[in-house]
């Protein structure tokens, strides 16, 4: 007889959990409520999907572990948007029209949201982003909420940051003009720096998918600033971080949550180190209830330390999952009600409350790149 080892299971159950159950379309079949989750497992920003597609599924163990929610099971069911425009509104259609989901959980990218917030507001279908921060997300209508803060609120903790404990009076913005992100995260980071009595030596654009910044990079140098903003995501970053020192532009180098990715060390190696951006959560914020779950997260994903996109993919489930026992059903309109009334829920990434703008109300943490590693530095309240 044969013995499969247990990672061959584990293996089976992951590829079943992500492909498998998306066969079925009546809703609810099996006593299950489904819920739909739009994520980039592949592609440029991949470890943005695999880490909230991790935290998120973790969540949906333990919640249907501790009994399910009104009495079943959640089942999640995942599609990837493989970091391509038009896929997530194809993703998110489908996980709606065919799967009759009763949810829909993500994404991380603003771009992405935007894209999919469109189709669940007009279908009365709640969704919730984990992770995305631009203004417009929620903007779209009632059925869209965010259980993270949004970009004005980020850009100005960056802009306080610069001018403050970095006492940077002169700085270049260097954008992704693709992302919304990237664009939205640029102005409010502009706003309140120029608020501070800083000048914006320069501003200059790249596009997503880029590899070559030394052009714009040799007239940032040439206009001396103390510091480059640079609100993009990671893959970019790094090639930024390692081609200004290159250069020998030997500034600090600032971003926003974008940035953050183990793999934005494996790219930009030495050359990301000094540099800071702002995110959600870190490993070391040491409330209870984040603890706990850096201990489960370490148990369930082989030993892996969670990063923001985890912990806001989780909370993002959780958030779901009490609305639902509080809506007592899981109908659209008073599913969205119960959403929208969600008060002092005690998450990972901190207390949320749903504002008037259907956004998170919540703090920011200011994290430095040293030795490879991303050094918790402060914690900034809204
Ligand atoms: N906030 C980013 C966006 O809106 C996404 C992101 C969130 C990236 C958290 C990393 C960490 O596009």
């Amino acid at each position: 007889m044969k013995i499969w080892p247990a990672h061959f299971f584990a293996a089976v159950a992951t590829s079943f959990i992500l492909t498998g159950c998306n066969q079925s379309s009546t809703p609810g079949a099996g006593g299950t409520i489904k819920v739909g989750e739009f994520a980039s497992l592949t592609g440029k920003d991949a470890t943005f999907g695999i880490s909230s597609h991790e935290g998120t599924l973790m969540a949906i163990e333990e919640i249907n572990a501790d009994g399910g929610v009104l009495g079943k099971k959640l089942e999640l069911l995942t599609e990837d948007t493989q970091c391509k425009a038009g896929e997530s509104a194809t993703v998110v259609n489908k996980l709606i029209s065919r799967d009759n989901v009763i949810a829909i959980l993500g994404e991380v990218a603003s771009s992405r949201s935007l894209e999919a917030a469109p189709i669940c507001q007009q279908n009365k279908v709640p969704m919730i982003s984990p992770s995305s921060t631009n203004p417009d997300v929620t903007k779209t209508g009632d059925y869209i909420f965010r259980v993270c803060f949004i970009d004005p609120f980020q850009g100005t903790v960056m802009a306080n940051f610069a001018s403050g404990t970095l006492k940077a009076k002169r700085v270049a913005v260097f954008t992704d003009v693709k992302s919304d992100y990237s664009k939205g995260l640029a102005k409010f980071f502009k706003e309140r720096f120029k608020a501070n009595g800083g000048e914006i030596v320069v501003e200059l654009d790249y596009n997503g998918g880029d590899k070559d910044f030394k052009a714009q990079l040799t007239s940032i140098k040439a206009a001396n600033p103390d510091g480059v903003f640079v609100p993009g995501y990671y893959t970019e970053a790094a090639l930024i971080c390692v081609q200004a020192k290159q250069l020998g532009l030997n500034v600090p180098l600032l971003g926003g949550d974008g940035w953050e990715a183990s793999t934005l060390v494996e790219i930009g190696g030495d050359a990301v180190n000094g540099n800071y951006f702002s995110t959600h959560y870190h490993q070391s914020v040491g409330t209870p209830i984040s603890k706990k779950f850096n201990e489960n997260y370490a148990k369930r994903w082989n030993g892996k330390t969670p990063d923001t996109m985890a912990a806001c993919g989780y909370d993002s489930a959780l958030v779901l999952a009490d609305a639902i026992k509080r809506a007592g059903t899981t109908d659209g309109p008073k599913l969205r009600d119960a959403i929208a009334a969600t008060k002092t829920f005690p998450a990972v990434t901190g207390t949320i409350t749903i504002n008037e703008n259907r956004d998170a109300s919540k703090s920011a943490v200011i994290l430095k790149v040293e030795a490879g590693k991303f050094k918790y530095l402060e914690t900034i309240q809204p």
